[in-house]
């Protein structure tokens, strides 16, 4: 079924509620994360930072890592946003994660605070990503 306009700018709506809790006192840079998982489920997430730098969790995997650890399978719609001039691009250890969970029709939505967006699929964010 195709995502109408105003579905999604409520679920960036709800991704830019999920960003509030990122905990981020050393880049002060906030993520949002929302996953509507294939049972229609959503899960939110947030960026963690840490003392220890790489141990910062992306708010796009906190995301996938809620989803997961209630019993997601896989990733219908993920929407991601950021204080960004465009839509955020997210780094490429999550587009590995994304991958992972998702299908060939999963839906990789990208916005910002203006809530301007950008619709993506796995092979477009992540070409020739790892597989096993
Ligand atoms: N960050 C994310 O949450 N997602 C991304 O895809 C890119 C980066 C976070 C990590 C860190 O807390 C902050 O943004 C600055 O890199």
């Amino acid at each position: 079924m195709k995502i109408s306009n105003e579905q999604i700018l409520e679920l960036i709506d709800e991704a830019i509620k999920a960003r509030e809790f990122a905990y981020t006192p050393y880049s002060h840079f906030k993520v949002g994360a929302l996953v509507v998982d294939n049972h229609g489920n959503h899960h939110s997430g947030c960026n963690i930072e840490n003392a220890s730098y790489g141990l910062t969790n992306c708010g796009e995997r906190t995301a996938i890592f809620n989803g997961i650890s209630k019993g997601m399978e896989k990733i219908d719609t993920i929407i991601v946003v950021g204080d960004t001039t465009g839509p955020i691009s997210p780094c490429g250890a999550c587009r590995q994660v994304i991958k992972e969970f998702s299908t060939k029709d999963t839906v990789i939505i990208l916005a910002n605070l203006k809530r301007d967006y950008k619709i993506m699929t796995v092979d477009e964010i992540l070409p020739y990503g790892f597989e096993l």
